[in-house]
């Protein structure tokens, strides 16, 4: 089965075709214009979506060598996201199946992210914990089956990525700041300086990062008050430090009250090749199943819409034509 994927929920516009488990096309367009105002302005990206939606799913169906006419399916992200950003990928989605007249499939954007992994592995054994870091969502999530989650816990304030683009911000790194704070992080010492770590208390599986977000910007004030040279390296490194230690003691955490030996990786955040290696190091050494997406398919990418989509054909889910873009989509639990 053939699923074209669409994915505009912020800003990228991604268009993939995945062949059941195969990615044969991943186009990804990341929406550069953003970096000037150091973060994401919601009007510009769903004009730059209206602008790259063509072209970009004209380019994933050349590039995965198929025509029109193979395509079983489209699925599209209909939440969570920015709503004009939303709006276009659907209401592009909507007219081409219309048009091939195939179904259509509206996705859960987390769900998605959720998904991605199985693009290089087919044998996850379930039940699994599920972690997705990205820029607008820190969530701990019990796994029963690939379609069946429940939120055990998530942030009440900044999301990890958030908190990466505030600090990067704060620092003048620019914006994303993940990739900044991670290269400047890769020069600097992880213990030069101690960050909080919020909300560690057992069986509260939800994150703070606020807090630490603002500790960096009182730090460097203080710093700078005393005159002291600051070690933007070090300033990274330890914050990236606190931050990879709060996901990594909640997921160790929440595998063992819901008593699961998987743990699944997602969102842009699990980019970070110290968060990657850390984990990595604490699942091998305490023998937990651990899965990581590529690197590509961590960050918004079609392919995982795509391969949700894939699931819920599987099992004839289809969605209604007057189904809508909905912002803060909530991922239905089990
Ligand atoms: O999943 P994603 O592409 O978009 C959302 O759904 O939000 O995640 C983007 C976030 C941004 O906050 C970005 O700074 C962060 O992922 N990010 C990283 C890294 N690469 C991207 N954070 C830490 N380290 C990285 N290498
Ligand atoms: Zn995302």
């Amino acid at each position: 089965m053939i699923v074209l994927g669409i994915e505009t929920s912020c800003d990228e516009t991604s268009a993939s075709l995945v062949d059941d488990t195969l990615i044969k096309s991943n186009i990804i367009a990341t929406q550069h214009i953003h970096e000037q105002y150091g973060g994401v302005v919601p009007e510009f990206a769903s004009r730059a979506h209206i602008q790259k939606i063509v072209p970009i799913v004209q380019l994933a169906v050349k590039n995965a060598g198929i025509s029109y006419q193979e395509i079983d399916s489209i699925a599209v992200t209909h939440g969570p996201g920015l709503a004009g950003s939303l709006l276009v990928g659907m209401c592009f989605a909507k007219s081409l199946a219309l048009r091939l007249n195939i179904p259509f499939i509206g996705v859960n954007h987390i769900e998605g992210h959720l998904l991605a992994v199985h693009a290089n592995e087919q044998d996850i054994q379930y039940p699994a914990i599920g972690l997705v870091a990205s820029g607008g969502h820190t969530i701990l999530v019990h796994i029963k089956s690939p379609l069946e989650y429940k939120i055990i816990g998530q942030t009440i304030d900044d999301a990890a990525g958030e908190a990466f683009d505030k600090v990067a911000k704060i620092i003048g790194l620019g914006y994303p700041g993940g990739p900044a704070v991670e290269n400047s992080a890769n020069q600097g010492d992880p213990n030069a300086i101690y960050f909080p770590r919020a909300l560690l208390e057992k069986n509260n599986f939800n994150f703070s990062f606020s807090g630490l977000k603002t500790s960096v910007l009182y730090y460097i004030e203080s710093e700078k008050r005393k005159n002291n040279t600051l070690s933007i390296p070090n300033i990274c490194a330890s914050f990236q430090n606190a931050v990879i230690d709060v996901l990594l003691k909640k997921s160790i955490q929440a595998l063992e009250q819901f008593n699961c030996s998987t743990l699944i990786l997602a969102g842009g955040v699990v980019r970070n090749n110290t968060l990657r290696k850390t984990f990595k190091e604490h699942c091998e050494n305490s023998k937990v199943n651990f899965y990581v997406p590529d690197p590509e398919l961590c960050t918004d990418n079609a392919a995982m819409i795509a391969r949700a989509g894939y699931y819920h054909l599987k099992n004839g889910e289809l969605s209604d034509f007057e189904l809508d873009a909905v912002p803060n989509l909530a991922l239905a639990g089990y």
